[in-house]
């Protein structure tokens, strides 16, 4: 378990890409691996939990080659083309990995065990197993709905209209997964809109995609069942999930002025950017363009006094995974801010709400919890900081230990993150690029 530490750091400074995004890179892996032909991959992530969904469809049968320039090649072999594997699927770190293959697998008829870390072993699974036992999949769960699990596919997967319980791009892009194996449509709406990279992608693979606007904001996805699939170039643009902790950094080191290129900045993700500008940080864009599809820029901030600012619930899909580096803003920012709509932090690689509520209470912030609401009182003002001084559990979550380090660049004693390893999931080189734009880590104890 390696610990790492962040210490008070002078201006952070310098234009900087992050690794590609996530979601997009395992969908890109899930879909070469059901298209027909070659799928050619440029600026996929190669962090652990992407690389465990390389595995699976390995696993599975499908060619995935990293080449020497960086880019990854799939050979698919079609919608039910898949073959059973002959080793369990580990999942790793990712509920994405885990749910969206769950899909995938229901609707091929293949049988196949999943299993992950701890972390992954605690989530719950029952989200996917409730519609994908409707397409027909069979399920031998852990207690509680849990992974290990073992599932057989249907043999004649049933196209299902599914409506949303929880606002979740996972769930939606499971049942979805699962419709590619079924006859007729397979419908998913969803009360709020979620991150819509499996739309996208569907269709840029050649499905047949309708998408619905419905009142109060809702939608409908129409999928129609047994496309045939063409392998397809992508092109990855950077995570904003990751990008959001360089900028965050940006806007609470005094001096500041950092660029992140290539920025994906899908209007379902890019919550961010407003909540940002909500606490009057000093955020632009750059460059806007659209590149495979998605919008994409380069966004640029300077430090400056962030000011306490509520933060409504319907956001929250757009920055799910944008909380807990949100949350160290706040503690910067001058007066209080009120997070609301928070109850899936619950359920994510950690419970995030009360994790960073945990750890911001060490670091000397004052703060009330609540089922789904945070409200931190930031110290932020001229010359005033956030004391630190702590070591906080990262409690396997990557993004808990990214956001502690980012707090603790700006904090008056250092901030130490008792195992920085899951940063690797998501954000390889996360250390260099920061000490590259000049913040002070070290693997002494705070
Ligand atoms: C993801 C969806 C989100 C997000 C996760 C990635 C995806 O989860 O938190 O990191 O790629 O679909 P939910 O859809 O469960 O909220």
């Amino acid at each position: 378990m390696p610990s790492l530490t962040s210490h008070l750091s002078g201006p952070l400074r310098g234009v900087v890409r992050v690794p590609g995004d996530k979601s997009i890179s395992h969908r890109a892996l899930m879909l070469g691996a059901v298209a027909l032909g070659q799928t050619r991959i440029t600026g996929l992530l190669e962090g652990e939990d992407v690389l465990c969904t390389a595995d699976a469809m390995r696993a599975m049968g499908a060619k995935v080659e990293r080449l020497e320039s960086g880019e990854w090649v799939v050979n698919g072999l079609g919608v039910g083309g898949l073959l059973t594997p002959d080793c369990d699927l580990d999942m790793g770190n990712s509920g994405t990995a885990a749910r969206l293959l769950m899909g995938l697998v229901a609707g091929q008829g293949l049988k196949a065990t999943f299993t992950g870390d701890a972390s992954l072993s605690s989530r719950p699974m029952k989200r996917v197993i409730d519609p994908l036992s409707q397409v027909g999949a069979v399920f031998e769960a852990s207690e509680g709905g849990r992974l290990p699990l073992t599932m057989t596919g249907a043999q004649d997967p049933m196209p299902i209209t599914y409506e949303l319980p929880v606002a979740s791009a996972q769930v939606k892009s499971a049942v979805m997964l699962a419709g590619l194996g079924a006859p007729g449509e397979t419908v998913v709406i969803e009360p709020k809109p979620t991150r819509d990279h499996t739309e996208k992608m569907l269709t840029h693979f050649g499905a047949d995609v309708r998408v619905e606007e419905l009142d109060g904001g809702a939608r409908r996805i129409t999928l129609k069942g047994q496309p045939e699939l063409k392998g397809r170039d992508v092109i990855v643009p950077a995570d904003i999930s990751s990008a959001a902790f360089a900028l965050v950094a940006g806007c609470i080191v005094d001096g500041s002025d950092i660029t992140v290129t290539n920025v994906g900045l899908n209007p379902l993700r890019a919550g961010v950017v407003e909540t940002l500008k909500d606490f009057g940080a000093n955020i632009e864009i750059l460059n806007q363009r659209i590149e495979a599809g998605e919008i994409v820029g380069d966004v640029r901030v300077t430090s400056g006094l962030l000011k306490g600012c509520t933060v409504p619930a319907s956001r929250a899909p757009a920055q799910i995974d944008e909380y807990p580096v949100l949350f160290a803003a706040a503690a910067c920012a001058q007066g209080e801010s009120r997070f609301e709509g928070l109850e899936e932090l619950r359920v994510k690689e950690s419970d995030r709400l009360s994790v960073m509520a945990a750890g911001l209470k060490a670091c000397g912030v004052e703060l009330q919890e609540g089922d789904d609401w945070l409200a931190i009182k930031g110290v932020g003002g001229t010359g005033k900081r956030v004391p630190g001084g702590a070591t906080v559990a990262s409690s396997l979550d990557h993004r808990i230990a990214m956001s502690f380090l980012v707090l603790g660049c700006a904090s008056a004693k250092p901030i130490s993150v008792d195992d920085a390893s899951p940063i690797d999931t998501s954000f390889p080189g996360f250390r260099d690029l920061m000490e590259g734009l000049g913040a002070q880590f070290s693997e002494r104890e705070a």
